[in-house]
């Protein structure tokens, strides 16, 4: 029926992860696809009557993790440790069930992580080498992929990451990237040579195509993505990283640590180990068995990890590849991802405050096919897709089935003769159970409203409110084939909604049914029907202000600020050299006033100032931020604050700000700001607390 699909085979036993969080910081609803997603599928394979255990753990290691609790006065075991609590606390309100969720920071993981490096050591895989790294002489410390930023050395996109970029996906050394600087202190780094521990990837191309060419079921626009790197030529890997760093020491060192992305994903068989401590076995029964598959779910910044790095150390220390990786898009708000480095942000106890977790781990299989396709987060569209396809086709349905059965037959439910109704179900169910297999959630869900379909028809034709009157019989079958499609759609959504499901079961008065269970043989006497969810109510201009976010405006962090000092820019006619206060520090900006403004005259002037501009040097003078001005007919106009004090942050009306750090200059020049009657504003918001002397319509920039 759908050809992107391919049902992936599993074994009687199948561990299934997802991708390790960073704790580092809060889940979002965006890392949600994917545990919602993981979830889905490991109740599905158990529904199913395998044996499916569900492991992750935080990701505990790396430079970030060390700076952040230092900022906040804590050990690394202390940050940690609050992030364990709150993750694991984020996932159980959204019904998300690991049989294990560990830590990297574990003795089984140091354990594992020495056995695999003493393992690739052995077989000559490692070796060491002298190499240049970007190192921040300010900061004391080498600069980590995630604090140098600069432009993509492949596709040139600005403002990306020191390893990987966004845009092209390209990987990369910090030292690759065009004009970096340090995201700590803003200065430019510089070279400096260290010893570093390397893994021999480039000698395993042909097994890892080998390996990707023989298994059909990954999806193809992955394995595309990988031969191209394949093709491109593998570079070496560097596993070590030098002090200051949280991790594990190197066996035989002293200030040398496994990279962050070495222990990572043996942090897989460590909360492997964790879950056969307390429920027997041990790791190796699932990763050198033959009698095991595993799956991992993963979302598509990190296939360069899991698809060429992670199987080539497996391969090589002896473990069992995976049967199965399976990549997800993003959610994306504002046509960005949502990241906790980025602009718009939605954590999961954000969403837990406003809404049911149901309707976001519905939405989410709505919008889950076996590609890689994006999810845009639109909260009114998910608000009328829940309620057009979760309440008014299942969840409105369920109920009336269980509560006509309550009125008008006792209670009392008959088994269902087979008939062409009963065949149409039958096949739709078998179509649903060959997506959940596929990981087509959104084909699955699919087949499953097509059943609620057939059941909300037959009951809307036969009437089964008259009927009772006129022929009894006919009714009672009637409404018993609708408590039977009711239990079976309860089955089926098992995997999406397990606590509605499950207040259903008691309606019905059964419990821990299984797919086996499917079927038109359901009869006895049912329960009370109850309430099992209400409509998402409309929501109120708070929750979509917090929740979209994507005003362009919102990117920007505007202050009122005083000029303190005016002097001519030494190389540049138009410009002058202006010291800033912004109440809680002051700075040097550079502007083209020189034209509009006699020099003497700017000290004393209250304006307006984009405070998270990328810093910049124009004509050789450090410009840190932008005055705001309009500009019309040649003329420019300061925008004016003096209406509030130095200081204080600018907003627009009804926005959450959402400041980008480092905005791009040309990024600020696609927000669309504009005077209207003597106010800043961007499409219909209004910034609030300055004013601007100049004719509507004219541009702010
Ligand atoms: N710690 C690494 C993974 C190590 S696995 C051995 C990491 N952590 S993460 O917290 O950044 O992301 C965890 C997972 O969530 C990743 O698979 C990532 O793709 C996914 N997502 C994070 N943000 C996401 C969206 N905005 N949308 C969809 N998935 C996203 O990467
Ligand atoms: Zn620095």
């Amino acid at each position: 029926m759908n050809s992107i699909s391919t049902p992936i085979s599993i074994k009687e036993r199948v561990l299934v992860t997802s991708a390790l969080p960073y704790a580092n910081g809060p889940i979002h609803i965006g890392h949600l696809v994917e545990y919602i997603q993981t979830d889905i599928y490991v109740r599905f394979l158990r529904l199913m009557g395998k044996q499916a255990i569900y492991c992750c753990a935080d990701d505990t290691h790396g430079t970030p993790i060390e700076i952040n609790a230092k900022k906040q006065g804590m050990t690394p075991e202390q940050l940690i440790a609050k992030y364990a609590k709150e993750h694991q606390q984020d996932f159980a309100d959204f019904q998300i069930r690991f049989d294990s969720y560990y830590s990297t920071n574990s003795d089984e993981n140091k354990h594992y992580a020495d056995l695999i490096f003493t393992r690739l050591n052995e077989k000559g895989l490692i070796y060491q080498k002298d190499i240049e790294l970007t190192y921040c002489p300010s900061c004391g410390r080498f600069l980590p992929d995630r604090y140098v930023k600069g432009t993509c050395p492949k596709c040139g996109a600005q403002d990306q990451y020191g390893d990987v970029c966004e845009k092209c996906n390209a990987a990369y050394a910090t030292t690759d990237l065009v004009e970096p600087y340090c995201t700590v202190c803003r200065s430019a780094p510089k070279r400096r040579t260290s010893k570093h521990y390397f893994f021999r990837l480039s000698a395993m191309a042909e097994k890892l195509r080998a390996w990707l060419d023989g298994n059909a079921s990954l999806q193809q626009d992955v394995k595309n993505f990988v031969f191209r790197w394949i093709d491109d030529g593998l570079q070496d890997w560097c596993i070590s990283r030098d002090g200051p760093y949280f991790g594990f020491l190197i066996p035989g060192e002293t200030d040398k640590y496994y990279y962050v992305w070495l222990d990572a994903p043996i942090g897989y068989i460590a909360s492997t180990a964790n879950w056969c401590r307390q429920q027997g076995g041990t790791a190796e029964d699932w990763w050198q068995s033959d009698d095991t598959d595993i799956v991992h779910f993963i979302g598509k910044d990190i296939i360069y990890f899991h698809f060429l790095f992670w199987p080539a150390m497996l391969m090589e220390a002896g473990f069992n590849l995976p049967t199965h990786l399976q990549v997800h898009g993003f959610l994306n708000m504002g046509k960005e991802k949502m990241s906790k480095s980025r602009g718009a942000l939605l954590t999961a106890r954000q969403y837990l405050d406003m809404l049911k977790p149901e309707y976001l781990r519905f939405y989410y299989a709505l919008n889950t096919p076996a590609k890689l396709a994006d999810i845009e987060y639109n909260l009114q569209e998910l608000r009328e897709r829940v309620n057009a396809e979760l309440l008014d086709s299942i969840v409105n349905y369920l109920h009336r089935a269980a509560s006509f059965c309550n009125r008008f037959l006792d209670s009392q439910v008959d088994a269902v003769q087979e008939d062409e109704t009963t065949h149409q179900v039958d096949a739709l169910v078998a179509q649903a159970i060959e997506h959940y297999e596929s990981i087509n959630l959104r084909d699955a869900l699919r087949a499953i409203l097509e059943i609620a379909g057939i059941g909300n028809q037959q009951f809307q034709e036969a009437r089964p409110w008259k009927l009772v009157k006129e022929d009894p019989d006919a009714a009672r079958a009637i409404v018993s084939k609708a408590v039977n499609i009711a239990r079976i759609l309860t089955i089926l959504l098992k995997p999406v909604l397990p606590d509605l499901t499950e207040r259903y079961e008691r309606i019905l008065g059964e419990k821990d049914l299984t797919f086996r269970d499917i079927g038109w043989h359901f009869a006895g006497t049912i329960n009370q029907a109850e309430p099992l969810l209400e409509k998402i109510p409309e929501l109120t201009k708070l929750q979509a202000a917090a929740t979209t976010g994507t005003s362009p405006a919102a990117a920007l962090d505007l202050r009122a600020a005083a000029i303190l000092e005016a002097k001519d820019h030494p190389d540049a006619d138009a410009l002058v050299i202006l010291k800033i206060d912004l109440g809680s520090e002051q700075r040097q900006l550079v502007a083209g006033l020189k034209k509009h403004y006699p020099v003497e005259s700017l000290p004393g002037r209250r304006i307006v100032v984009v405070a998270n501009l990328k810093p910049a040097k124009l004509r050789g003078v450090q410009s840190n931020g932008m005055l705001l001005a309009a500009d019309h007919d040649g003329k420019v106009m300061l925008v004016d604050s003096s209406e509030s004090p130095v200081g204080t942050p600018l907003t627009f009306s009804d926005m959450t700000p959402a400041p980008v750090a480092d905005l791009d200059i040309k990024d600020f020049a696609k927000i669309p700001l504009q005077v209207v009657r003597g106010k800043i504003t961007c499409e219909d918001k209004t910034l609030a607390g300055a004013s601007v002397d100049a004719p509507d319509g004219a541009n702010v920039r």
